[in-house]
């Protein structure tokens, strides 16, 4: 049996190295398109460089390929029942809430399946706690340059919305806050921590005072921190995504970003007084109060979260983190070198700049923009882990060339 299991490991190992056929010419081709394609895979904030080759062959060579878990119910609270992982997603709750400033007896979290079902949690869960605090519903403020999924969870959860008004660089701007303001009813914020495009991150301080005004409005506060949320905890700017010096109560970040987990994922952490504050729902075939949104949640994703803390962890994030931000300094000064014009905003990993040939923006995968503020089309680049000092000069190349 062991035998069996060791030439299956090495069968898989050699079919990775080699590149092995799947028997399906079109999967075959996809293939080649898709491992192409990540070479210059520039526009959007998925790190290639993931570093889940060993879980891969674990996950294979253990027979774990086999089994089928499932992670519902709650991982902080309750019994894990045996055919979960929830385990090791506690663990993983558990080793990211000092890095958002939370007090590990006062958090609740859960591994999600996306940024986007982190939001979700942020903003269902914020609505029940202002209106079990205070009997009202909220009005929730969000940028309009907020990513879209918040607007479309509004709509989703039937709340009143109120888009405000950002800057050119697109945060959110507190007199606008301020006008917009309904002082009758409770606040649910969400702060945009990377917004999608530009790359702006609303101000808290700032927007924070002018929540502070109106001691009567009660007041909840969600960080869409999809990509930022994944880099900021392991660089100089760390206060930013910290519960306690921002007061946020609670945040989502995604797993596929900067962790570089290699499908949709994500992390969802809030104060325990916001989970105290939930509606109860006792079901009892899952032995548990569950409160949060989904049954059937994804086992093998915490994991492979898991895997990384012990794989990768603080340093080697640090250190990625660190050369992100470096590389995103000297794509923004190779840009001014050759008269291309571009904007970054401080803290984040997204230059944003006149929008290149559609060869080129096809062949780098670039996300596209359009602002008349900055010259109408625009396109940007997110600099992950994989987008190094040498691509990058390939990529300014291109662009000269074109000029
Ligand atoms: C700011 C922001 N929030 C939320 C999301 C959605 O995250 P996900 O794709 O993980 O659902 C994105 C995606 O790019 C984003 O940029």
């Amino acid at each position: 049996m062991r035998r069996k299991m060791s030439l299956l490991v090495a069968v898989f190992v050699a079919a990775m190295c080699l590149g092995q056929s799947s028997g399906f010419q079109k999967l075959d081709e996809w293939t080649e398109v898709w491992k192409e394609g990540q070479q210059t895979y520039f526009g959007y904030p998925c790190n290639q460089n993931s570093a889940l080759r060993e879980f891969y062959e674990w996950y294979l060579g253990s027979g774990m390929y086999g089994v089928n878990l499932n992670n519902a119910g709650d991982p902080m609270n309750g019994q894990p029942w045996k055919m979960s992982s929830s385990t090791f997603e506690r663990e993983v709750i558990e080793y990211f809430a000092p890095l958002y400033g939370f007090e590990k007896d006062q958090v609740w979290g859960i591994v999600t399946h996306s940024g986007t079902d982190g939001n979700n949690h942020g903003i269902y869960f914020g609505a029940n706690y202002l209106y079990n605090k205070t009997g009202k519903m909220p009005v929730v403020y969000v940028s309009d340059e907020a990513h879209y999924s918040n607007m479309r969870l509004c709509d989703l959860q039937n709340l009143d919305l109120k888009l405000i008004k950002s800057d050119a660089m697109g945060r959110m701007i507190p007199e606008e806050l301020e006008k917009a303001l309904d002082t009758s009813r409770p606040a649910l914020m969400v702060y945009a921590m990377g917004s999608t495009f530009k790359g702006a991150i609303d101000d808290q301080e700032a927007l924070n005072a002018v929540l502070d005004k109106h001691p009567e409005v009660m007041v909840y506060r969600h960080v869409d921190a999809a990509l930022f949320g994944g880099y900021l905890p392991f660089t100089v700017h760390k206060d930013m995504v910290s519960h306690k010096k921002m007061r946020f109560d609670a945040i989502a970040i995604s797993g596929h970003k900067f962790f570089g987990i290699d499908s949709p994922s994500g992390l969802f952490l809030c104060t325990k007084e916001t989970y105290d504050n939930q509606d109860n729902f006792q079901v009892t075939y899952l032995n548990g109060n569950m409160k949060m949104i989904n049954c059937s949640r994804d086992a093998v994703q915490p994991l492979k979260f898991w895997w990384m803390i012990q794989k990768v962890g603080f340093e080697q994030w640090s250190k990625q983190a660190n050369q992100m931000m470096e590389c995103t300094a000297y794509l923004k000064a190779q840009l001014d070198k050759i008269g291309w014009p571009c904007w970054r905003n401080e803290y984040s990993n997204t230059v944003f700049f006149k929008r290149p040939s559609k060869e080129i923006c096809d062949e780098y995968v670039l996300a596209l923009g359009y602002d008349e503020r900055f010259g109408g089309d625009l396109a940007h680049v997110v600099v992950m882990q994989h987008v190094t000092k040498e691509k990058i000069d390939k990529f300014i190349a291109a662009l000269k060339n074109a000029k």
